[in-house]
């Protein structure tokens, strides 16, 4: 029986797991850190569940070295964290924060002596206030500091970092952050969501070049996309377009620029109503397709749509929150629906079928460039039991069912080089606040104490053994 067959992963396959600034690090006002657009919308009443915020979080930002010992102890060999971008340029302008970066330095030099190969995500949706203030993603000025603020992360850590991922899901900083509003700056403005996608993109874009410029070449530069993986009703003409137009706003309006150097045609006639996108200047289209080392891939669940006209009746379920107002810019003649099948406490479909299929469509889409998931998870209401363990049968199985599709795509002809398990901890879930639990470890809120769930157990022998427990 070959390795693969026998559900084996490749040997130098990254068992890690991934979290981001504002979600674990609390320690929002220490060393010269400013409000970021996280802490300006959590402190606004009505914003998130019981109006949680990250005020303290996880205190990561004080606990990172006990938590990187629980990373060793768990076996994992690679962490993605991100940096929080007003910790090191508070105004999001001008000189760093030494102080700030200084944090940094610390954890990736624990993780090192550890074993740990660090992975830094630049932008995490932590948008520093000030340049909301200033207009935000949709002006172009935001991606020009995004490449500044790169090039000072870039210089500080890129002697012992080698895993860069400039932006985190851009999609949700453009469209749940100004179309649907459930993200900051939670904003409602279809036209700006759009300009926001294309000064992401921009800002990707430079922000490789400026990392590029003053690192060492053999470092590997990506961008990690919740690329959707959209599928139709029915066979129907009208659900198979309904599905093309999502395909173009969830993936086509950032893979299309970035990998192929073009929006998509149908995505400009589709959005025409709403926007010229006369602020593609030339030249953008050229500074975006930079050439990138890998492709990170997030991923959840499925979607589900079909033409709104021939939709049967029911809620919506795009699974990106409530709002009166959609992500989905020009959308308004599609329906979304809940796939069919067992859902977790987000209310998201289980399906490892479409991390398959998301896998070997950007194997298709973009031959040659390394894939990395660098999410995939499940939320579950855990709750320890009297002698304080904690059993999460359930993450076990989400996680043995995306990691066999992984090792599917793999076994097709993947070039797939790791994974990394959303989170490592319970932590700050965005507008649903610290009601949704992704963590492998447990974190009791009021003691901040952290227990490895039983999933972690199951994920630290996957890394030991570099195959799946059964
Ligand atoms: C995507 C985001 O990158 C992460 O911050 C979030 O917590 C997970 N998905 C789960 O929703």
């Amino acid at each position: 029986m070959s390795d693969l067959m026998a559900a084996t992963f490749p040997p130098a396959f990254l068992w890690g797991a991934a979290t981001s600034a504002y979600q674990i690090e609390g320690a929002v006002r220490e060393d010269g850190r400013t409000p970021s657009i996280w802490d300006t919308f959590s402190h606004t009443p009505g914003k998130t569940a019981g109006g949680d915020t990250g005020d303290l979080a996880v205190d990561h930002y004080h606990r990172y070295r006990e938590d990187v010992a629980l990373m060793a102890e768990l076996g994992l060999t690679a962490y993605r964290f991100s940096v929080s971008w007003p910790r090191v340029q508070p105004t999001g302008r001008g000189p760093a924060v030494q102080r700030g970066l200084d944090f940094y330095r610390r954890l990736v030099d624990e993780l090192l002596a550890h074993g740990i190969k660090p992975a830094v995500t630049l932008y995490h949706w932590d948008l520093p206030q000030e340049l909301e203030d200033a207009g935000g993603w949709p002006e172009r000025d935001t991606a020009y500091r995004f490449a500044e603020y790169a090039q000072i992360v870039g210089e500080a850590l890129g002697d012992r970092v080698e895993q860069w991922i400039t932006l985190n899901e851009p999609w949700c900083s453009a469209f749940l952050g100004y179309s649907s509003g459930v993200h900051a700056p939670g904003r409602t403005e279809p036209a700006a969501a759009l300009r926001a996608a294309h000064h992401l993109n921009l800002a990707h874009g430079l922000g490789t070049t400026a990392l590029r410029s003053v690192m060492p070449a053999r470092n590997s530069v990506a961008i990690s996309l919740n690329s959707s993986v959209v599928r139709p009703l029915s066979q129907q003409p009208a659900d198979l377009a309904a599905a093309r137009k999502i395909d173009d706003l969830a993936n086509g309006v950032f893979h299309g620029p970035i990998l192929h150097g073009a929006y998509p045609q149908s995505l400009l006639e589709a959005t025409a109503s709403l926007t010229d996108w006369s602020y593609v200047r030339s030249g953008d289209l050229a500074a975006i397709q930079q050439p990138l080392d890998a492709l990170g891939l997030n991923y959840y669940t499925p979607t589900l749509v079909s033409a709104a006209e021939s939709a049967p009746p029911g809620p919506r379920a795009d699974g990106h929150g409530s709002s009166d107002h959609s992500p989905w810019p020009a959308a308004h003649d599609v329906a979304f629906h809940q796939t069919p099948g067992e859902r977790t406490e987000m209310g998201w479909t289980i399906d490892p079928t479409g991390l398959h299929e998301l896998i070997m469509r950007y194997t298709r889409e973009a031959p040659g460039l390394p894939l990395y998931i660098t999410e995939n998870g499940a939320a579950y209401d855990d709750k320890p039991e009297s002698d304080g363990s904690v059993h999460d049968p359930e993450r076990i199985a989400y996680l043995h069912g995306h990691l066999s599709a992984v090792h599917r795509a793999i076994a097709d002809g993947a070039d797939v080089r790791g994974y990394y398990l959303w989170s490592l901890m319970d932590n700050f879930e965005w507008a649903y606040g610290y009601g949704k639990r992704f963590g492998a470890v447990y974190v009791d809120y009021v003691t901040l104490e952290r227990i490895p769930k039983s999933s972690a157990h199951w994920y630290a022998r996957a890394a030991r053994t570099g195959k799946l427990p059964e």
